[in-house]
């Protein structure tokens, strides 16, 4: 009785189907056949009610005819799915002239860092980094230049609008906030969780609250260089020495460090230091003004107040720093004339590269 049923639903469900034009009738046929409240699944679903001998032959019977019903189903969508494409329309065109795509590619200043790290990273030198927003402390109070130092005013700041209410909160480091003016401010940072020795490298985006022209920009990129070890291990002559492989090493011809002394309240002793003109090759140009020489940075042996501030016994370690405007050099590799436009996102300027 229940088999004749359901043999009869199969005959039932596979003709309405050879009526069926459109997708949506489709989908009522699937709702009327196989749905949950289709005869086929009322009868699935009562047989428990069922004696044994009759659940053995309907059971099987009723998935059975379940199976095959949900494979005309699919055998059906198919084939309405291919008469809903339109063939001509998706044709491939191989005679068509090709869409232009250009190739994205690193920034001047990106590919440049990447450049220097590779050299400093062959003479076992570990990467760092730092926020750009950063703390007074970090930035100046660490590296010895107190709030009435006059070497605050070499470094024009950008102060953040929030800092008055920071300093209230947290007096014991007088907490005030900036956009970091130097990549040195990493120098205490790192050595806070770090024991000498180590060698580390800090490129970095910095800012500069001043007046731009085509030498002077608010946003620029600065490279700072810190190794530190015991007493007696590392020298001014360690410094000029990794700085000569270096330079050598990324202009690929032999380069002289030449060191002139100067202030940093951060070192002690403080130079600038200056390469011999890569253009000229010393012998006098209009780049290096006929001296044979280029200003490139800053340097020093680290001042034993920095040591401290790290947390660091007076005397117990020695190094030396360095940092130099990445920005710069990219501008003598380059030939670039005006800094502004490293930063202004000029793709006319940028795709050159
Ligand atoms: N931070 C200095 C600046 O921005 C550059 C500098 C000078 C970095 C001497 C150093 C250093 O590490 O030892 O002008």
């Amino acid at each position: 009785m229940l088999q004749k049923r359901i043999i009869d639903i199969e005959t039932e469900a596979k003709q309405a189907l050879t009526i069926i034009k459109t997708l949506p009738q489709l989908e009522e046929w699937e709702v009327t056949y196989l749905g949950r409240k289709s005869a086929l699944n009322e009868i699935l679903k009562n047989l428990k009610n069922l004696t044994t001998e009759e659940k053995r032959i309907v059971g099987p019977l009723g998935n059975a005819v379940k199976q095959r019903l949900f494979q005309s189903l699919a055998t059906a969508r198919e084939a309405f799915m291919e008469q809903s494409i339109d063939w001509d329309a998706q044709a491939i065109d191989v005679t068509a002239p090709g869409v232009f795509c250009r190739d994205g590619h690193l920034h001047p200043i990106t590919r440049l860092t990447y450049e220097i790290e590779d050299i400093f990273s062959s003479l076992g030198f570990s990467l760092a980094d730092g926020p750009e927003v950063e703390s007074e402390w970090y930035n100046f109070d660490a590296l010895n230049v107190p709030a009435d130092h006059p070497a605050r005013d070499m470094q024009d700041t950008f102060w953040l609008a929030s800092s008055e209410s920071k300093q209230k909160t947290r007096n014991k480091k007088q907490e005030r906030y900036l956009l970091r003016t130097q990549t040195s401010a990493v120098q205490v940072r790192y050595m806070e969780t770090h024991k000498p020795p180590f060698r580390i490298i800090i490129p970095g985006r910095i800012f500069r609250n001043e007046a731009t022209d085509v030498s002077h920009e608010h946003t620029f990129h600065q490279f700072e260089c810190l190794m530190v070890d015991e007493p007696g291990k590392v020298s001014v002559a360690t410094f000029k020495y990794i700085a000569e492989t270096f330079f050598s090493s990324f202009f690929g011809k032999k380069v002289n460090v030449r060191l002139r002394p100067s202030f940093f309240p951060f070192t002690e002793p403080s130079f600038e230091f200056d390469i011999s003109c890569v253009l000229c090759g010393a012998s006098g140009c209009p780049v290096c003004k006929q001296s044979g020489w280029l200003e490139i940075g800053g340097a020093g042996m680290v001042h034993q107040k920095v040591f401290e501030a790290a947390g660091y016994k007076r005397g117990q370690y020695q190094g030396f720093a360095w940092g130099f405007g990445l920005t710069r050099l990219a501008m003598m590799k380059y030939k670039i004339t005006d800094i502004r436009l490293l930063m202004s996102g000029d793709l006319r300027f940028i795709r050159q590269f």
